[in-house]
Order: structure tokens, then C-alpha cells, then sequence
């Protein structure tokens, strides 16, 4: 009885001499002149197709496998060969090739050309059959596994946090509404909208972090990640921002801001060497096709010790740097990716964890610093990407706290259960969140994060 393959384990030398099923979808044919044709199967199992020989002896050789073109289903039953061509052990000896579904030559929209990034997001439901994209899939995959197999391995629990909440975490109220309230016809109290009327009898909305969620589990059993979709209403159109995008968020007791970094560190250096290890043929594309340093970087990476370096003298190192940015900086600015990219890319060369940053740039839950200017806040940068992680140190401090929220305007009623994890039992905690989309880009070294994820969230598109 033949075996059903995976092209992965066909193309092995492994497997010469086996009989073997494999199915897939056609990306050439070509006609030799001595009656038989050459066919290019590709099933996702793997980066490399394999070559099938497909003789005039089959019965549908004239009817059928003579019409295969790109896109063409098939399923093939055969002996795997040693094959004679280079860049490959492996070919296929079709003994039956079954036709599942043509795709017609005319309107296809994959031929063999190259086509834009820009083209294929608005076909985003075949891209997946492209080369760059299958690679995507599959590097997208590995780092799942490993982000997954890290916190595991740490002794984390993967807890689930909610796709519908009433707090702002990041308090910039850049969030997607969740209503059943009849929009053309609102329940009104006064001139105002009476949202105790919602679903949820309160205004509610599509998270922009899992983070006071999973503080609530650190602050009861130790260390927790929530690992989910996180949706951003900012009208920013750039080649990093996403309306929705994945992001994963440990949280730890008794963590201070250096094991954070500590951790982080080894998290990051973790997912490089296992997509290193796991994807050979994916990152050897990417280095070749599409970004030529992106193996050397990830490689020297993952030998490298990050820079640790203060917001302060950050800000020293930019503004002795002689360049002129776009956006000036100063000391109380938040950085802008010019300058994130100038500190990773001129300066070190290398990752760099930027820590206490100025108490007004950032979110109320960072804990403050004795000199009261700074807080706790770490971002990891990298080169081209820039940010790809933002974490702090919580402030575990009762009063401080509240002195936070009221400074940044935030009702303490509405965080009363927050609140409560200082009230009882309080504990020093460090968490951050690593954006999926962001590090997949830095890896693979596409330039548009649109490109890095199935089905891309952006200001005025949702289609596939
Ligand atoms: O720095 P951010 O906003 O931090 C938080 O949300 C914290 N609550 C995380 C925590 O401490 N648990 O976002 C974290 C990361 C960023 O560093 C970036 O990688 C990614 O999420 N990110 C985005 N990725 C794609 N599109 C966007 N619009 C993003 N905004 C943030
Ligand atoms: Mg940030």
C-alpha cells in the first residue's frame, strides 16, 4: 500500500524507493519533447516543491495532466527516485495523477511572475500559495510554538483573558466599541447615550492589552501569559501599525524591572534560535529574496547581550548624534522610530532595552521611580522595527497608584478590582507585551507588517 507523504518527507533521500501519495497544488508544468511532462508540487508541508515525471503512458496523460497549470489540484501515487537535477534528492515517478480541480490559465490570478506585495493584499485569499507567503505561515507558526514552549518551559501558566472589556489599559482611548444598541436609534439620557441600556449595561470594547487581566493571575499564582488578539483604533497608516494584531503578555510575581529584562531577553533569543533551527529553508528565502542581512542579525543576536540603556542618556546619545530628525527630541518626548531605529541601527547595532522613561509619557500602572520623574517602564527595540516589546515594572503601591490615575484622569471606580490586587496582599510584579506581528517582521525581514499576518486590519480594510 503506497504511503500518504508530506512533499516534506518526500523530498528527503529517506524516502527514495517508497511508494507514495502526495497531494498538492500545481505552481508549473512543462512539456518535454519525449512525451512526458515535468510537474512542480507544492502541499505547504515545505518551502521546496517536488518535480513529478509524468509519463504519456497514463491513461489521463492527453486529457488531463496536459492541462495542469499553476493553481491545478492534484493528488499522485508513485515511487519516490534519486533524481538526476540539481538542488534536489528527490523526484517523483507518477504512476496515477488525479485531477481534483483546474485552475483556468486566463483568470488565475498567480502566474508565474512576481507580483507586488501591494497586488497580493487584495488577493489575500491565494497568497498563501505564493512562496514568500507560504514561508510567512510557516516561520508565524514556529514562533507560536516556541513563544508557547518558552512560558511552558518557565513554569508559566497560559491563562485566557477576555475579548470584551470595559477598561482602557494603555488609557488612550483608542479603542474599538462592542454594542447591540441600535445605532441609528441610541437610548438616550439626557443629550447622552444611556449605555446602561448595552448588553453589558456599561460602554464596553475590543482589548488593547490582556495585561490587568493576566496582573490578576501573576498576583495569585506566580507567573501567567495571555496570548490572544489585541485591537487598536489609531488612524496611523505605517508599515508597523495594525488594528488588530496578536500579542503575547507575561506577568510575573516578585519580578523587578531587571529580571524582566532578564527574561525578555531570553524569551526573544529563544524564538530566534528555534526559528533558526526549525526553518532553515523559509529563513534562507527571506535572506536571499528579501532582506540579505536577516540570518547574519538573528544569528549575532542570539550570541550578543542586548544594551540596557536609560531613557536619559538615550536622550543625550540622540541629541549629541548630530543628525536632524524629523521630530525633534528633547527630554519628557516619546521616541519616535526615527529615533528608535537610530539607536539600533547607528549607534549600538544591536537590541537595545530602553528603561525608565519619563512618568508622563507613559501609562498609569508603571510603577514610579524615587525621583519621581521616571517610572519602570522597559521597550525593547531592534533594528529596522524598532519597538517590538513594552513593559514596566506595575506599581504596587497602593497610594501611588491612585495618585497615578488621578493624575491621567482615570476613574478609580472603574478599576476598583485593580485596585483590590494592592489592597490585599500586594506584591512587587513586572510583565510586558510582545507584539506578534512586529517580531515575525523583524525575523522574515519584510518590510510591511501587512504582509506578516493572513488576513491584515488596517484603517479602511477588512475584506478577506
Ligand atoms: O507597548 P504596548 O502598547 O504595551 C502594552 O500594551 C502593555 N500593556 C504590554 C504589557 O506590558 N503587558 O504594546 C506592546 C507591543 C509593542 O511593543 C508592539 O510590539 C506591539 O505590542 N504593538 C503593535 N503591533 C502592531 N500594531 C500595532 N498597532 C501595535 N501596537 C503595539
Ligand atoms: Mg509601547
Amino acid at each position: 500500500m503506497p504511503e500518504t507523504m508530506s512533499i516534506a518527507k518526500a523530498r528527503d533521500a529517506g524516502a527514495i524507493g517508497s511508494q507514495v501519495i502526495l497531494r498538492g497544488w500545481v505552481r508549473t508544468r512543462r512539456d518535454s519533447k519525449a512525451g512526458f511532462s515535468f510537474i512542480e508540487l507544492n502541499d505547504g508541508s515545505c518551502f521546496g516543491n517536488i518535480q513529478i515525471i509524468a509519463g504519456g503512458e497514463l491513461d489521463n496523460y492527453e486529457s488531463e495532466v496536459k492541462r495542469l497549470s499553476a493553481g491545478s489540484s492534484i493528488t499522485v501515487s508513485g515511487t519516490v527516485k534519486e533524481s538526476p537535477g540539481k538542488g534536489q534528492a528527490t523526484e517523483l515517478q507518477a504512476e496515477e495523477v488525479t485531477v481534483h480541480g483546474l485552475a483556468d490559465v486566463e483568470t488565475y490570478p498567480l502566474q508565474k511572475k512576481r507580483h507586488s506585495f501591494e497586488f497580493l493584499r487584495t488577493i489575500a485569499h491565494l497568497r498563501p500559495r505564493t512562496n514568500t507567503f507560504g514561508a510567512i505561515a510557516r516561520v508565524r507558526n514556529c514562533v507560536c510554538r516556541s513563544i508557547h514552549g518558552f512560558f511552558q518551559d518557565e513554569g508559566f501558566l497560559y491563562i485566557h483573558t477576555p475579548i470584551i472589556t470595559a477598561s482602557d489599559c494603555e488609557g488612550a482611548g483608542e479603542m474599538f466599541q462592542v454594542t447591540t444598541l441600535d445605532l441609528a436609534n441610541p437610548p438616550k439620557k439626557g443629550p447622552e447615550i444611556d449605555f446602561a441600556e448595552d448588553f453589558f449595561d456599561r460602554p464596553t470594547f475590543l482589548p488593547v492589552s490582556g495585561q490587568l487581566d493576566a496582573e490578576v493571575f501573576a498576583c495569585s499564582l506566580g507567573k501567567a501569559y495571555t496570548f490572544g488578539p489585541t485591537f487598536r483604533a489609531e488612524n496611523s497608516n505605517t508599515s508597523r501599525h495594525l488594528a488588530e494584531f496578536w500579542m503575547v503578555e507575561p506577568e510575573m510575581a516578585f519580578f523587578e524591572l531587571d529580571d524582566n529584562m532578564d527574561l525578555a531577553e531570553r524569551f526573544l533569543k529563544r524564538i530566534f534560535r528555534d526559528v533558526l533551527d526549525q526553518c532553515p529553508e523559509d529563513m534562507e528565502f527571506f535572506n536571499k529574496r528579501i532582506d540579505k542581512t536577516v540570518l547574519e542579525t538573528l544569528q549575532g543576536i542570539v550570541a550578543s547581550r542586548f544594551v540596557r540603556l536609560p531613557y536619559t542618556e538615550a536622550i543625550e546619545i540622540l541629541k549629541n548624534s548630530g543628525r536632524k530628525f524629523d521630530f525633534p527630541i528633547d527630554w519628557g518626548t516619546d521616541l519616535q522610530a526615527e529615533h528608535e531605529r537610530y539607536l539600533t541601527e547607528r549607534h549600538f547595532k544591536c537590541p537595545v532595552i530602553l528603561y525608565d522613561y519619563p512618568r508622563t509619557i507613559k501609562p498609569f500602572y508603571m510603577r514610579v521611580n524615587d525621583d519621581g520623574r521616571t517610572v519602570r517602564a522597559m521597550d525593547v527595540l531592534v533594528p529596522k522595527v524598532g519597538e517590538i516589546i513594552g513593559g514596566s515594572q506595575r506599581e504596587e503601591r497602593l497610594d501611588v497608584l491612585q495618585e497615578r490615575m488621578a493624575e491621567q484622569d482615570l476613574n478609580a471606580e472603574d478599576y476598583w478590582w485593580y485596585l483590590d490586587l494592592r489592597r490585599y496582599g500586594t506584591v512587587p510584579h513586572s510583565g510586558f507585551g510582545l507584539g506578534l506581528e512586529r517580531v515575525i517582521q523583524f525575523i522574515t525581514g519584510m518590510a510591511n507588517i501587512r504582509d506578516v499576518l493572513p488576513f491584515p486590519r488596517t484603517p479602511g480594510s477588512a475584506e478577506v
